[in-house]
Order: C-alpha cells, then sequence, then structure tokens
C-alpha cells in the first residue's frame, strides 16, 4: 500500500547516520599512539596513490546552522601558525609512506580555506608538491565562502593549482539568512562564480540547504532557480541537521520558525523536483549533476563512492587525514586527527601524527561496508553476490531481511531473490534502508541528524 509524504515524514522522523562511513565515526575508538595508523600507512600500496583531506579550522564570524569543527577568529596569526604544524604533519605523514605516492584528489575543507592568504595558497601547495606527486590531472578542490572571497584570492588559489571550487550557499533569502547568521546576498555569490570562471576554475558546486529557519517550499524553489541560473555544475542539497545539544551556537536558531518533519520533506521534493526540471541528475542522496558531468557518468557506471566528502567519483580507497580534527581511511581501518588545536600542535611538536581515534576493520565490518556504500550511491546491492565475494553463507543477512519488511510492505525498498533494490520514492529514506545492516547503530539515540 502506498505511503502518503505525511505518514512518512511522521512515521520516517528517526535520527540515522548519513553514512559516509561504515562503521561511523562515533564507534572509532581513542587512542593514545600512532601505532596502528603508521602500520597502515607503512602496508598501503605504494603505487596506488593517495587522496588527500585538509581541514582548515577556522572562519571569522559563525554561521549559526553550522555543524562543522571550526574556530572564530579575528586575527591571522592563528591561522598561520596553524599552517606552520600543516606543513611540519604533512613531512610526518610522508615520513610514515612506504614511499613518494600521487596525490590524485587533493581536497581543503573546513571552517573555512577562505581564510587563507594567497601567499599561503602557494606555500601549502609547494609544500605538498615536495613530497607528492601532483599534476595537472590531479583534483584540486577548495570550499569556498564567497562573503570573504575576492578577485585577487580567486586569481591567486587558480594560479596555485585549485580547479574545482564548491562554494556555500546555503539559501538566497535574506529572512532565512539573517536568520542563520549568513548574510550573502545573490551578487556575491554571482561576483565569485564569475571571477572563478575568469580564471579557468569552472568545476564549481554549490551546497544548499533546506530545513532551515523561515523556508518554504516557495523560497526553495527560489533559491534553485536562482542557484541554477549561475551555471554551477554540481549541486549539494544537505537537509540542514539542527543539532544544539551538540553545537550550543544552534541554539541562536529560531526554532519556531524551523520547518517540520513534513514540510522538510516537501522542501526536499520541491528542491529535486526544480533542478531535475532544469536538467540536473540525482545522484544518491542529496548530490545533483548535469547529464553529462563525470559524477552522473560514474553513478550510471556503477562507479560512485562514497567518502567523508560525500559523493565522489574518486575510487581511491586512501583518504589520508591532514589537520586538526581531519578524518580518512585506509584500506585497514579509520583514522581522525585528535581536536582540539593544542592537542594537535602537542602531538606534532613531539614528532607524532596527530591521530585521536582509528578503528580497524573486521572482515565483517568490510562485508557490511560494501552493502551500505551500494545502497547509498547504486541504491541497489545483491545480497546473495556480496555473501559469496565475502565467503559468508548466504542467509547472513536473514536478520536484516525480516527487518526490511516494514520497509517493504511501505515501498521504500523492494526485495527480489536477494537484490535490494530502493524505487524513486524510496530514495530520501536510502539512510534508514541502509540502518538496517548497520550493527552498531543503537536506534532512539539523539545522536543523528533526521533521516530527511
Ligand atoms: C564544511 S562547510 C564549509 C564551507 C564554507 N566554510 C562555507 O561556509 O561556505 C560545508 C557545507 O556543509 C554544510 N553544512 C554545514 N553545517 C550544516 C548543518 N548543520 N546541516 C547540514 N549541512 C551543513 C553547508 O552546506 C556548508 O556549505
Ligand atoms: S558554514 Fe562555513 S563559514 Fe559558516 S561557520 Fe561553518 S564553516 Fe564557517
Amino acid at each position: 500500500m502506498s505511503v502518503s509524504i505525511a505518514e512518512k515524514s511522521e512515521k520516517y522522523d528517526l535520527r540515522v547516520p548519513r553514512y559516509t562511513s561504515y562503521p561511523t565515526s562515533p564507534h572509532f575508538q581513542e587512542t593514545d599512539t600512532d601505532q596502528d595508523y603508521r602500520d597502515w600507512l607503512g602496508k598501503l600500496d605504494p603505487k596506488a596513490g593517495v587522496s588527500l583531506y585538509i581541514h582548515v579550522p577556522f572562519c571569522d564570524s559563525m554561521c549559526s546552522f553550522c555543524g562543522c569543527y571550526t574556530k572564530i577568529v579575528k586575527r591571522y596569526d592563528p591561522v598561520s601558525e596553524y599552517l606552520e604544524y600543516v606543513h611540519k604533519e604533512i613531512d610526518l605523514l610522508a615520513a610514515a609512506l612506504p614511499a613518494r605516492m600521487t596525490a590524485k584528489h587533493v581536497h581543503w575543507g573546513g571552517g573555512s580555506p577562505t581564510m587563507l592568504k594567497a601567499e599561503d595558497w602557494k606555500s601549502i601547495i609547494d609544500k605538498l608538491k615536495d613530497v607528492f606527486d601532483i599534476d595537472d590531472s590531479s583534483e584540486l578542490a577548495v570550499e569556498l565562502d564567497p562573503r570573504t572571497a575576492t578577485e585577487d584570492y580567486v586569481k591567486a588559489i587558480a594560479a596555485a593549482g585549485i580547479n574545482r571550487a564548491s562554494i556555500g550557499v546555503q539559501d538566497f533569502h535574506e529572512e532565512v539568512q539573517v536568520a542563520i547568521n549568513r548574510v550573502q546576498p545573490f551578487e556575491t555569490t554571482k561576483q565569485v562564480v564569475e571571477w572563478l570562471k575568469k580564471y579557468g576554475i569552472t568545476s564549481i558546486n554549490f551546497d544548499l540547504l533546506y530545513g532551515l529557519p523561515f523556508q518554504t517550499t516557495e523560497r526553495v524553489t527560489d533559491m534553485v532557480e536562482k542557484a541554477v541560473s549561475l551555471g554551477p555544475k554540481r549541486f549539494a542539497v544537505f537537509g540542514y541537521a539542527h543539532v544544539p545539544w551538540m553545537k550550543s551556537h544552534m541554539k541562536l536558531i529560531p526554532e519556531e520558525a524551523l520547518p517540520n518533519a513534513m514540510e522538510r520533506w516537501e522542501q526536499m521534493e520541491a528542491a529535486a523536483q526544480k533542478l531535475e526540471e532544469l536538467g540536473f541528475v540525482k545522484i544518491g542522496l542529496d548530490h545533483y549533476a548535469r547529464e553529462d558531468d563525470e559524477m552522473t557518468i560514474a553513478m550510471r557506471e556503477e562507479r560512485l563512492h562514497r567518502n567523508f566528502q560525500g559523493y565522489t567519483v574518486d575510487n581511491n580507497p586512501v583518504m589520508l587525514p591532514l589537520g586538526a580534527s581531519s578524518i580518512g581511511q585506509t584500506p585497514l581501518g579509520y583514522v581522525a586527527n585528535v581536536q582540539p588545536l593544542r592537542d594537535y600542535k602537542r602531538m606534532i611538536d613531539a614528532g607524532i601524527l596527530p591521530v585521536g581515534r582509528t578503528r580497524d576493520l573486521s572482515s565483517e565490518d568490510i562485508l557490511r561496508r560494501e552493502v551500505i556504500e551500494q545502497i547509498m550511491c547504486n541504491m541497489k546491492v545483491d545480497l546473495a553476490a556480496m555473501c559469496n565475494k565475502h565467503n559468508v553463507a548466504e542467509d547472513f543477512f536473514a536478520d536484516e531481511i525480516k527487518r526490511l519488511q516494514p520497509l517493504v510492505e511501505d515501498e521504500i525498498c523492494t526485495l527480489d531473490n536477494h537484490v535490494l533494490s530502493l524505487p524513486e520514492e524510496g530514495r530520501p529514506l536510502m539512510r534508514m534502508v541502509a540502518a538496517t545492516f548497520d550493527t552498531y547503530l543503537q536506534q532512539g539515540q539523539k545522536k543523528h541528524s533526521r533521516a530527511v
């Protein structure tokens, strides 16, 4: 029996992880040694190359919706000091690798990498090139806050080799922007896009949000139309994760102005509908790309992946973290760098890789991770084939199959001869389907954001 939007939004207003990893980060274990991570690094295949994620945990003002690890600074000294530590960490990391390796993807996130001065972009990219092979075919991507980017800044990052920009837009409506303490006029975003194109950075993504205070479906539709008019190649459209018990600045968000579960659902659908109408293809849970974009092609060819940055065409199982709170993975396990900054600096001063938490993977974790990644990326997984591939009995997932029945009855997924598929109506609830395979999840904890 088909379930209406109202029923689905009510019934499935549950909190589940986003599955950018499995096991998810709350299940990483604290460590006081970098030895496991060093062992994992030592066993990397030198020819396979690495991806790098570099975190910049500084912003010059706090957006009240922000869920990231960042610190507000009014002077540049803490940023330059931090960069000196990142330089030292790059040396420590390079020394722990089995050989000089190629970095095919480097992603700067934050916080706000837009805080870095032009000369610091050059010096950090030069530093990376000292120890990694990075050439024109490497993707160097940066998260960019248009409010603080100038033409000189854009020129400098382009000259340093940055070739992809992820622009934080969130919403264009002034009432929404004021409520989230992020006033960013449409003209500001437009100007930055023009500069990026002028200096050759044409791979442009936008981040949009729904579920923000004072957002309505009409405003979301309008936001999408305005955003598409600026010509980005890809979108991420996230549901605002309101977690004031974890991020106290979110208490500044007027809760009475937040859309309820059903309104969030309608906003998500309104954004999807408008993006599709304007020529974008849905990718996984929350991404959209043009028909000819490499992400769309990867999805169609079932080569899409999911890592801590979300959906990616990067098929490298090695993503090495740099900077405080960065998180990454190797084939043998996950690794999260420490925060706060004083711990990060203390460890680097002692010549220790600044690892705070790790998580090694059992063979069962690896099986479940692949099942979950296929659900999140392909909306389909052949459970019997997975069991064969991972050498477990074909009925290994018998319990999960039983637990999926209510979702099958609500037409959120189908099960046909051990092939689990999600129809289009099931897409928004793919996290619920994935959660069925998560043995660590304790339902009912108010830890995670809403499924929609
Ligand atoms: C890590 S932030 C950094 C981007 C950059 N500092 C900026 O603000 O433009 C990247 C994206 O995460 C998303 N984000 C941040 N907080 C969020 C939250 N509480 N819920 C959902 N998405 C969030 C926003 O869309 C944001 O653009
Ligand atoms: S959204 Fe971006 S600019 Fe705003 S506080 Fe978070 S990281 Fe900083």
